[in-house]
């Protein structure tokens, strides 16, 4: 009988490499074939790097090409065809995984995977391996209590600026990611809503060059790094 291929979206944590799973590691070292996104324009994964030491010698590694547009018709039809490449491995029997930095559940290419994935196999073998977000990686860093009691926590994108900050009214702490653009109208939605005194910045988190910014003012004068977030609390 035709053996069936399976695929892991696996999560390999926040770029410190010892912040990886157990169960991660398995998956990893189990895989035939690593899929992983890339810009069209790059090729490099960090995500690689970090499972680089689990991944079998005679495993194929494959970059998805995923174009940096706003042109949502070309963003779909790449993700279409990396679907259809990932589809053509199980097909073939291979157990395959889908490398993303963090979690893979958490603003992550590998929801583009799962989606597509539904449409084009909807039979398809499919699990998902969580991982340590960037923004527990942070707080980790920092001795710093993200939630607690009965507070809540909002979890959002600067890269729009503060807007979803200023829609929310009952929440005690936020952790916004894609912190590097916006700096100034992120900043002036955390001072309205009371939460910018004990805000603070950390930049490639557990990585080399990590930076951790205690006055989120100062980031305005600089230009953060793609790699940054935003933890502040009421
Ligand atoms: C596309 S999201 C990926 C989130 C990731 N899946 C996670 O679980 O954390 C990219 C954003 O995550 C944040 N990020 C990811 N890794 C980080 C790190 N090591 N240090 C600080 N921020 C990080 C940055 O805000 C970056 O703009």
């Amino acid at each position: 009988m035709k053996k069936t291929g399976k695929l892991f979206g696996v999560g390999v944590g926040p770029g410190d490499p010892e912040l990886i799973t157990v169960k991660a590691v398995r998956v990893i070292k189990e895989a035939d074939i690593v899929f992983t996104a890339a810009s069209s324009k790059n090729k490099y994964s960090l995500a690689v790097e970090i499972a680089s030491p689990y991944i079998a010698p005679e495993a194929r590694i494959e970059h998805l090409g995923f174009p940096m547009t706003k042109d949502a018709g070309e963003v779909e039809a790449a993700w279409i065809a990396n679907a259809k490449q990932i589809a053509a491995a199980l097909e073939q029997g291979l157990t395959a995984v889908f490398l993303t930095l963090g979690d893979p559940t958490t603003y992550s290419t590998f929801g583009y995977v799962l989606k597509k994935m539904k449409c084009i196999k909807p039979d398809a073998d499919i699990e998902t391996i969580p991982g340590i977000t960037s923004f527990h990686a942070a707080s980790a860093r920092l001795n710093r209590i993200l939630v607690e009691g009965e507070e809540s926590l909002l979890v959002t994108s600067g890269a729009f600026g503060g807007d979803k900050i200023r829609q929310v009214k009952q929440v005690e702490n936020v952790a916004i990611v894609k912190a590097y653009k916006n700096i100034t109208d992120i900043n002036m939605a955390l001072k309205d809503g009371g939460f910018h005194a004990n805000g603070v910045a950390v930049s490639k988190c557990g990585r080399k060059n990590e930076e951790i910014i205690e006055s989120l003012d100062a980031l305005e004068t600089r230009e953060p790094d793609y790699w940054t977030l935003i933890l502040a609390s009421k």
